[in-house]
């Protein structure tokens, strides 16, 4: 469907994300907006991400006296202001100088818990060290298990609330756009490099004051002449384990007694073993369509994995969210939050920790808007009767 779009480039007139879309990528060179917009292969799963809502259709009930509409949901045990998370995003210095502080502190503000991502440009120390925020802290896993070892023991000293473990990543998805936009790894081409003089306010926040950023919770993993982002990438890469498997998530669930995530689950069976095995929650989720290629969207796998996890853990979902309509409707098919990949980052692109805070803002008013227009004024009260499969026409 053509509509009109916001045409400037500032967030605060934006009026969904997608508008904030379209700022980010005003404002990014071209080889950062690929990376944060891309997915795997054709991208045909990237694609499916977001048709796939339409698969479903409000039936609104219309007499019910709605009252003032209340968000909060309880995840992990604590209550927050809506059911919401973002998601773990790794580079995200690159978006924005200090991109992972402002993320988090726009996620604080919101009232929501924020996942670090194990490849981010802030230790992990510095956004527990972030006064009143809930941090969670994702890992993969690498062949080097003392080092998840150790990343462990570090976010058990820094407090962290719970452990996030994603598995759909032990191979490195196939993504083009970041082949043909760099000469060599982190070397973008003649043409992305001419491209970048056309955004001056990039170069001054971020390459002109530190450089490009560079990992900050991988020391441990990378040999001293690999810091750089050039000789980190290349490590990770080796470094990803294919043969994860259960008897690895058993290990972390023994070594870490707290709150423990497991994310990257397409598979209903997988959802109900991550359960079994005593995981809290398990996200479903395809990576943004950034892994597997054809892959099903998390959204269409969500009644079969309530069904089978039943109450033994917290289903969270993400890949594709970019409207409150999209967050409801899983809601109602029996997720307890959403997590955000692209809608924050977009903002955080758009106007830094505003802009983040800015997309948190339009989602909570979609939300809040969308059920009431159901006839609900509470987030529990949403259930799978007020949807309705589509029929194609
Ligand atoms: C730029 C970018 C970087 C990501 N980095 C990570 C990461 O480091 N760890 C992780 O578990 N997931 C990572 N993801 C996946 C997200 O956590 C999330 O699953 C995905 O973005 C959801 O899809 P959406 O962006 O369409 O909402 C990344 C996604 C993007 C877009």
């Amino acid at each position: 469907m053509k509509r009109r779009s916001y045409a400037g480039s500032d967030y605060r007139k934006a009026l969904n994300i997608h508008d904030l879309e379209r700022i980010a990528q005003r404002r990014l060179p071209n080889f950062v907006f690929e990376y944060l917009q891309g997915g795997a292969d054709d991208e045909r799963t990237l694609a499916r991400n977001r048709n796939v809502f339409a698969d479903y259709l409000f039936e609104p009930r219309t007499l019910t006296r709605v009252g003032p509409r209340d968000l909060t949901s309880t995840l992990l045990g604590k209550q927050y202001a809506m059911p919401l998370a973002i998601g773990p995003t790794g580079y995200n210095g690159m978006l924005t100088a200090d991109g992972d502080i402002k993320l988090a502190k726009a996620a604080r503000d919101a009232g929501i818990p924020f996942v670090l991502s194990n490849v981010s440009t802030t230790s992990l120390e510095d956004i527990a060290a972030i006064e009143g925020l809930t941090a969670w802290m994702q890992i993969y896993f690498y062949r080097d298990r003392d080092y998840v070892r150790k990343l462990v023991e570090r976010c058990r000293t820094a407090d962290y609330e719970a452990i996030v473990v994603t598995t759909d990543s032990a191979i490195y998805g196939n993504r083009e756009w970041d082949v043909r936009n760099f000469r060599k790894p982190m070397q973008p081409t003649l043409r992305n490099l001419l491209h970048l003089l056309t955004r001056p306010r990039w170069m001054a926040d971020v390459l002109i004051p530190d450089g490009m950023p560079t990992f900050k919770n991988l020391g441990d993993l990378l040999p001293p002449d690999k810091q750089g982002v050039q000789g980190a990438s290349a490590i990770i890469g080796q470094q990803l384990d294919p043969t994860l498997n259960w008897d690895d998530i058993a290990w972390l669930r023994d070594l870490w007694p707290h709150k423990l995530i497991v994310k990257g689950i397409l598979s209903p069976a997988e959802a109900e073993q991550a359960a079994a095995i005593g995981a809290d929650a398990v996200v479903l989720s395809n990576h943004g369509g950034r892994q597997l290629d054809h892959a099903c969207s998390p959204f269409e796998v969500l009644p079969e994995a309530r069904q089978r996890v039943g109450n033994r853990c917290q289903l969270f979902i993400d890949s594709g969210f970019r409207r409150g309509t999209d967050v409801v409707k899983a809601l109602a098919l029996g997720a307890d939050a959403v997590w955000l990949g692209r809608t924050t980052l977009y903002g955080l692109a758009a106007g830094g920790q505003e802009g983040a805070a800015h997309a948190l803002g339009i989602l909570q008013g979609e939300i809040d808007r969308t059920i009431g227009l159901l006839g609900v004024d509470r987030i529990t009260d949403l259930e799978a009767s007020m949807l309705r499969r589509a029929v194609r026409c």
